[in-house]
C-alpha cells in the first residue's frame, strides 16, 4: 500500500521493513565502514532530492543497491544517508527518537544565520584520486536518476595532509578510531543501532581578512597554536575550540575536508555523532543562539549549506538491497 504526502511524494507503507526490529532482530548492526576510512585523497559529497511523486521505498532500495554489482565502485568508499523523515517513513523505529532534518535555519542573537538546506539523500564517496571518484559519482547519479535528482555537490581534497584552509591542524581533538565508535555510532539496543547522525555543511572562508590577521590573532580565534596545534591556556571564550568544547557538549567524529577554487573555497564540515543534540548544541554555541558570545571563527567563515542525515547501519541498509525489485 502507498500513501501520498502534501508534496505529492508517494511513500510505501512500512510493515515489510525487515530491519532491526523486535520481530526481526538483526544479529549485528555495524556502521558503514567508509565513516572511519581515513587517508583518502579525493572526496565527493552528493546531495539529492527525491523526484516529485517518486516512491521513497524504491529510492532507498536503489541507494542500498549502489554497491556492486549494480555499480562498479572498486576502490571508492561509499557512505549513504537519508533525510531522517524519509528514512523513518520506510524504516519506522530504526533511527534515533525525534531525529529530524535541518529544517529551520539557526539564527544567532545578532542575526548571524546558519542556513537550512536539507536534501533527501546524501552519498559521500572517497577514493585515491578524483578520476575514480568522478566516475563513481556519475554512476551514482545515473543509478538514482529515475527517483532522485542531484541538488548539490561538493568536491573535497585534503590540504597539506591534515590542515584546513585556515592553515590550522584540523582534527587534533578528534576521538581515536577506537573511541570514535562510541562518539559517532548509535549504541546497540537503541533505535537506529549501528547508525550515525551526520551534519554536513559547506563553510566558505573569507580568505582576505583572515590572512591579513597576524598569526597570534588567528590563534586567538581558533584557540590553538597554528604550527604545533597546542591548545592555548587560557583560551578566549570566543575561540572556536571553546565554543565547541567536547568536554561540555560531548564527543563527535569529524571528517572535514577542504574544497574549492582560488575565488571560493573553504571547509566541508562532516560531523558524525550518535545523536543530533550535541551537534545542535555546538551550532547554537557557535552562533550564540540562546545567548553567550559568537564563535570568532564565524567572522571569517560562513555556512552556505546545512543538512542532517541519518546514516543507517550496513545491515539496515542491506535489508532494502536484498528486497526483490518490483
Ligand atoms: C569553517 C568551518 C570550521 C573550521 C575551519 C574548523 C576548524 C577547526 C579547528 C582548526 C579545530 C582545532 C583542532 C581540532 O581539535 O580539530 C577545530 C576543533 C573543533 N571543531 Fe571545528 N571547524 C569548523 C566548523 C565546525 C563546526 C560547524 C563544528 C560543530 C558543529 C565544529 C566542531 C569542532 C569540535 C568539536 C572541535 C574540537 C573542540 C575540542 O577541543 O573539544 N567545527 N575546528
Amino acid at each position: 500500500m502507498a500513501t501520498t504526502n502534501a508534496a505529492g511524494t508517494r511513500y510505501s507503507s512500512a510493515p515489510s521493513f525487515r530491519g532491526l526490529t523486535d520481530e526481526y532482530p538483526a544479529s549485528v548492526a555495524t556502521p558503514q565502514t567508509g565513516i572511519f576510512a581515513l587517508g583518502t585523497m579525493s572526496h565527493a559529497h552528493l546531495e539529492l532530492d527525491e523526484r516529485r511523486g517518486a516512491d521513497a521505498r524504491e529510492l532507498v532500495r536503489l541507494v542500498a543497491s549502489l554497491r556492486e554489482p549494480r555499480t562498479t565502485i572498486g576502490g571508492v568508499n561509499l557512505v549513504a544517508g537519508f533525510r531522517p523523515e524519509l528514512w523513518a517513513s520506510v524504516a519506522p523505529g530504526a533511527s534515533p527518537l525525534r531525529l529530524v532534518g535541518f529544517n529551520e535555519p539557526i539564527v544567532g542573537a545578532d542575526g548571524y544565520t546558519l542556513p537550512a538546506t536539507q536534501h533527501d539523500v546524501v552519498v559521500w564517496l572517497a577514493g585515491a584520486a578524483y578520476d575514480v571518484v568522478f566516475d563513481v559519482s556519475r554512476g551514482v547519479v545515473s543509478a538514482l536518476a529515475a527517483h532522485a535528482t542531484l541538488a548539490h555537490e561538493m568536491v573535497g581534497w585534503p590540504y597539506h595532509r591534515d590542515l584546513d584552509l585556515t592553515g590550522f591542524i584540523d582534527g587534533t581533538e578528534n576521538p581515536t578510531l577506537v573511541e570514535a565508535t562510541e562518539a559517532a555510532i548509535v549504541e546497540p539496543g537503541l533505535p537506529g543501532e549501528g547508525g550515525s547522525v551526520l551534519l554536513l555543511q559547506q563553510w566558505e572562508h573569507d580568505a582576505a581578512p583572515w590572512e591579513s590577521l597576524p598569526v597570534a590573532q588567528q590563534e586567538q580565534v581558533i584557540g590553538r597554536r597554528k604550527l604545533e596545534g597546542d591548545e592555548l591556556d587560557p583560551k578566549p571564550a570566543t575561540s572556536h575550540v571553546a565554543r565547541t568544547d567536547q568536554d561540555q557538549f560531548g564527543q563527535i567524529f569529524r571528517r572535514n575536508i577542504g574544497y574549492g577554487t582560488l575565488t571560493r573555497h573553504g571547509t566541508i564540515f562532516v560531523g558524525f555523532s550518535r545523536d543530533r543534540e550535541r551537534l545542535d548544541a555546538m551550532l547554537d554555541s557557535m552562533s550564540a543562539r540562546g545567548g553567550g558570545q559568537r564563535d570568532r571563527l564565524t567572522d571569517f567563515a560562513r555556512a552556505v549549506t546545512g543538512a542532517y542525515y541519518f546514516v543507517p547501519s550496513s545491515e539496515a541498509l542491506a535489508t532494502f538491497a536484498a528486497e526483490p525489485l518490483d
